[in-house]
């Protein structure tokens, strides 16, 4: 992967400050700041009227959309719904799918996900809905299958799970727990926050129901998305005002409207995706899609290096205990490396580490300590 010029797509990196909270969030491309104040200064107008403008700035929108579509494969451009964060888009989500839920269906969770995939079903409780807690195995921190196939029940609506822990790093086979939850008769909602900004998010070939991430992960500003199949969302009703209809979708899901000047700059990001594919390979034989592709593996294969330096360091320190996975297989995980140290406490490590802010080493990657 040739690092300068991935660098030189990220304005923020020429201070020469070295940032490791890439585990909470990710640098801005360049490309997507241009495009931030070209939407101001070309389309910052009233969307929907008859004048030239207006319109163009409706196309650009419309344009930008299916460039989301097709970065992650959503069969159709309406299912991609954009709102101000993950959080949020859950917390819609749950307050419309559960209105044709009845007291005694049940979700179920896990206590391995981030809360914004918790809270927002937990709160489901009030109204009757059952929540099941799905636990990691506290030998390998990792989401047992069989403990799924246990909980799951005839009255199962939904399976809410991530598919990449913001702790650990370790990623879940979502597309086996969707086979098990579709075989149920239930739903599946993956949070692929800690997941996108590392792997391609393909939804159909996940076959997931509802999938949800946050660009400011993904190389882009505090916006975030979500996919859902469209029958699922047609059949649900929506959170905005009341004129909107069944059919209205992503707009039913989008109350007070996007962000139109965010949501322009997130084209950026899959084309950084095939810029990287095209300055990486010479031939030009591949489609955008299989770019896509190409370009995360070579992502996936630069970060299984730095993530076998670390923990070949991490584990050479005795005292030193590596919460999850110490496999730097990119199958199984991405750098996210969670560690405990008996003698120092985590934000100390952390103050630590700050002190050399300019300097190479081996700490200079996605790194997340745990107390
Ligand atoms: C796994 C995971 N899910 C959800 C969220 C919440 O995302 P947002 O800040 O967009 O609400 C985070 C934030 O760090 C996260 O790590």
């Amino acid at each position: 992967m040739d690092i300068a010029f991935v660098r030189d797509k990220f304005p923020s990196l020429k201070k020469g400050y070295t940032f490791m909270d890439n585990a909470g969030g990710s640098q801005i491309l360049g490309g997507s700041i241009n495009y931030i104040s070209e939407y101001f200064l070309n389309y910052n107008v009233q969307l929907g009227a008859s004048y030239q403008v207006s319109a163009d700035a409706g196309q650009v929108l419309k344009n930008a959309t299916e460039k989301i579509s097709e970065f992650l494969n959503t069969p159709n451009s309406q299912e991609v719904i954009i709102g101000p964060s993950s959080t949020m888009l859950l917390r819609i989500l749950s307050i419309c799918i559960s209105h044709n839920w009845q007291a005694g269906d049940e979700v179920i969770i896990t206590n391995t996900d981030h809360e914004a995939n918790v809270s927002c079903w937990k709160d489901l409780e009030k109204k009757g809905i059952k929540i099941k807690v799905w636990n990691v195995n506290p030998e390998s921190f990792e989401l047992d299958l069989n403990e799924l196939s246990n909980l799951i029940s005839n009255k199962t609506r939904l399976v809410a799970v991530t598919h990449c822990s913001n702790v650990m790093g370790t990623i879940n086979p979502i597309k086996e727990i969707a086979r098990i939850t579709h075989d149920a008769g239930a739903l599946i909602c993956v949070d692929g926050v800690a997941f996108a900004p590392h792997r391609r998010v393909d939804v159909q070939e996940l076959d997931v129901d509802f999938y949800v991430f946050s660009w400011y992960k993904v190389y882009g500003p505090h916006q975030a998305v979500m996919y859902g199949k469209l029958p699922l969302l047609v059949g649900m009703p929506g959170i905005n005002h009341n004129f909107f209809k069944a059919e209205d979708v992503p707009y039913k899901f989008q109350p007070g409207n996007y962000n139109f000047e965010l949501t322009y700059s997130l084209k950026a990001i899959p084309e950084y995706m095939v810029d990287f594919y095209d300055h990486h390979f010479s031939d030009n034989k591949f489609s955008r899609n299989e770019k896509f592709e190409a370009s995360f593996e070579i992502i996936a294969t630069y970060e299984a290096q730095l993530a076998q330096e670390l923990l070949s360091y991490l584990k050479s320190v005795k005292e030193i205990k590596i919460i999850g996975s110490s496999s730097a297989d990119s199958t199984l995980r991405v750098p996210t490396i969670s560690f405990i140290h008996p003698k120092f406490k985590s934000s100390e490590i952390v103050e630590l580490i700050d002190k050399k802010k300019y300097r190479n080493s081996i700490w200079r990657f996605l790194c997340q300590t745990a107390h």
